[in-house]
């Protein structure tokens, strides 16, 4: 990894440890009482559902899971949800999160040690709101590496968010100094299956707003690919 990713990895961390983020941030604010009241919706649930990924022996990875806001809308549903993210705090407080749900099929894996501590028959790898938070580099190290934990035919759900303003194609998240914000076009997503060779089946996209497009990701893994 180069040194972008390495001091984006560390940001995350402080921003996790020092700074609470969920605690104090004006969207995830309801994360302090353990309350999705304010930011609950179904919209992981829907997207996996969506491209058909959810089923009741599937096995699912989940990027920047956060304090589980998504994985509580579908652990339900699938065998078991590994969530990966930066901070041993963060995912102490994400588990007793979901117990108190409810959910005992939940293992949370720190980000600097997924590569060892993940099964290699994943059927999924799920994340919303976090690829425009890291680097390029980071992102494609996410997808090469956890492609070699999927099963054949294993997917990839994966949120991205592009801007639209001039130049954003070339823009990486180093230049925001509070919660970086990668944009990726569509062109930039063929060229991220290319790039680590996952099957390109599918990309959907929404408008959140006249300058923000949300895109939902649908990668395979093919059979026999090595
Ligand atoms: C905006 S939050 C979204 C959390 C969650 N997905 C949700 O939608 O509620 C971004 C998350 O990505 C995590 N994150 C940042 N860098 C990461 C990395 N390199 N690997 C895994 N998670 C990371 C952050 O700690 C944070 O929990």
């Amino acid at each position: 990894m180069g040194d972008s990713s390495n001091s984006n990895l560390e940001y995350w961390v402080r921003l996790q440890d020092d700074e609470g983020y969920f605690d104090n941030h004006p969207i995830y604010h309801g994360a302090r009482e353990f309350s999705l009241n304010d930011y609950g919706g179904d919209d992981a649930g829907q997207a996996l559902a969506a491209f058909g990924a959810l089923a009741p022996g599937k096995k699912v990875a989940v990027i920047g899971c956060g304090y589980g806001r998504e994985t509580l809308q579908f652990a339900g549903e699938v065998a078991h949800v590994w969530g990966i993210d930066v901070s041993a705090k963060l995912l102490a407080r994400t588990q007793s999160f979901l117990a108190s749900r409810g959910i005992d099929n939940f293992s949370p894996v720190l980000a600097s040690e997924y590569d060892e501590r993940l099964p290699h028959d994943l059927d999924v790898v799920f994340s919303v709101v976090v690829m425009q938070h890291l680097t390029r580099d980071l992102v494609r190290d996410y997808f090469r590496t956890l492609r070699k934990h999927l099963v054949d035919g294993g997917v990839f759900v994966v949120q991205f968010l592009e801007e639209l303003y001039d130049g954003v194609d070339q823009r990486d998240a180093e230049l925001r100094v509070y919660e970086p914000s990668i944009s990726w076009t569509l062109a930039q997503l063929a060229q991220l299956s290319i790039d680590t060779g996952l099957r390109f089946r599918e990309v959907r996209t929404q408008m959140l707003g006249p300058r923000t497009l949300w895109h939902w990701v649908h990668f395979a893994k093919e059979a026999g690919s090595a």
